[in-house]
């Protein structure tokens, strides 16, 4: 079977986790995109050329050390904003979306550029404070003086980074189903996900 779910939103609305909870329950194939482009940023912290590093990345270079940290983050960010950047990225998520067996892919553009036919989208939002905190409460472990303000001026950069740029900006697909997870448990989010999949689905064998 041949089935997509693009996941795009904002950084910490819950798509990393809706999408992962979704990938073993049907169990599809996870990609999760802001890698590709958290690989290719720590590449430049090393020394290369955006687009270089965008060529030449490996899936290995998804697995390294301190890929998550806010400054590898917002400097994917700005490496995201070039086109020739998106566009060595491409093919890969493309190919690894039609795999046989189904895919679960997250990112900002999955459901407008990257898979525009995929069998099933979903918007995933949450508040800004909400968001700020999730994240905070993730990377507080590791740095204690972080503050909740910090956090949330950090996502709203990267956001307004994201939206505004002219090559595939982060949006809602017209065909996109809106989850804000705001007030929801990670149990509730991921049942409503994985209700409208499974509909989905039922459509198709219909
Ligand atoms: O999802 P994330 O926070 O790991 O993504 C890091 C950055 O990568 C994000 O701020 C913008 C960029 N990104 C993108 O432009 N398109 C995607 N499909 C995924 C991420």
């Amino acid at each position: 079977m041949i089935f997509t779910v693009a996941i795009d939103g904002p950084a910490a609305a819950g798509k990393g986790t809706i999408a992962k909870a979704v990938a073993d329950h049907f169990g599809f194939a996870y990609l999760d995109t802001g890698l590709l482009y958290r690989g290719v940023a720590k590449k430049v912290l090393d020394g290369m050329e955006p687009i270089d590093a965008a060529r030449a990345l490996i899936p290995q270079d998804m697995e390294r050390q301190g890929l998550r940290t806010a400054k590898v983050g917002q400097l994917a960010s700005k490496v995201a904003a070039m086109p020739p950047v998106r566009a060595a990225l491409i093919k890969f998520q493309q190919d690894f979306a039609r795999r046989e067996g189904g895919t679960v892919l997250d990112g900002r553009d999955i459901g407008t550029v990257i898979c525009p036919d995929a069998e099933i989208k979903l918007y995933v939002v949450a508040s800004d404070e909400v968001r700020a905190h999730r994240r905070w409460l993730e990377l507080s472990e590791r740095n204690p003086d972080l503050t909740e303000a910090e956090v949330l001026q950090e996502l709203r950069a990267r956001d307004a980074r994201d939206t505004e740029r002219a090559t595939a900006p982060m949006k809602p697909a017209a065909d996109a189903l809106l989850l804000d997870t705001s007030d929801l448990t990670i149990e509730a989010a991921v049942k409503t996900a994985v209700e409208a999949i499974e509909n989905r689905i039922g459509q198709g064998r219909a």
